[in-house]
């Protein structure tokens, strides 16, 4: 089985010390960074400069996970700020097929995500366009959110759609993902899994890194 990626996320760091912080996850695969716009989710989080600011203290990969209306508008700045992956959601968008397309002519990797109460089918159009489907596992908008059980069904679902069309894309799951439910999340079929609080809560990212290798041993 190939390895499974771990994506802490920048949400629960401490942005005073966001260089810090990088470094100690700097053994993780990806960072994840959620960007909220107070319009597509009840919460604002940060935008372009905090992006390329976590751009220049790191070598990650930046795993942009946009939740934002009408992402279209901001893609390129994204890229431009330092981006190399950007996931957008199905339901910000009257236009994921061309949302999708502009990724991948900017050069980065495409992902497309969907909120626990939209159907799967949503995402199918654009499965075989995709190099990351994102399952989220809690309502976006807050980190230490808790795992929503019927999102495992999802991840075998979405799982079997991917090995039905022979693609390698990540198969990521984002939301209450804790090194308890680590292994669940992964036999459901996941490749990447993000973590926020767990990984940056309690005794530091370090540590909370560890506890994720040590369950998915
Ligand atoms: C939720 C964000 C998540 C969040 C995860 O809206 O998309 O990436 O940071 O945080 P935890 O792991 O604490 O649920
Ligand atoms: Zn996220």
């Amino acid at each position: 089985a190939r390895p499974v990626k771990l994506a802490p996320s920048l949400l629960s760091c401490d942005f005073t010390r966001m260089a810090d912080d990088l470094q100690a996850i700097g053994d993780a695969d990806w960072a994840h960074v959620d960007v909220m716009d107070g319009a597509f989710v009840p919460n604002i989080s940060f935008g372009m400069p905090i992006l390329a600011a976590a751009r220049r203290a790191s070598p990650l990969f930046m795993d942009v996970h946009l939740m934002i209306e009408a992402p279209e508008r901001y893609l390129k700045d994204f890229a431009a700020a330092g981006a190399d992956g950007l996931t957008v959601h199905v339901e910000s968008t009257p236009h994921i097929h061309r949302a999708v397309q502009m990724i991948r002519e900017l050069g980065k990797k495409a992902g497309v995500t969907l909120n626990p109460g939209t159907p799967l089918e949503a995402i199918k159009p654009v499965l075989a366009d995709v190099d990351l489907v994102l399952i989220m596992s809690v309502n976006p908008g807050f980190g230490g959110q808790k795992f929503i059980p019927q999102s495992l069904d999802r991840i075998r679902t979405v799982r079997h759609w991917l090995d039905d069309l022979g693609s390698p894309a990540e198969l990521q799951v984002d939301g209450g993902v804790t090194p308890q439910n680590a292994r669940a999340v992964v036999h459901a079929g996941a490749s990447c899994l993000v973590a926020g609080s767990a990984v940056f809560g309690a005794d530091g990212p370090r540590a909370g890194l560890e506890r994720f290798r040590e369950a998915l041993k």
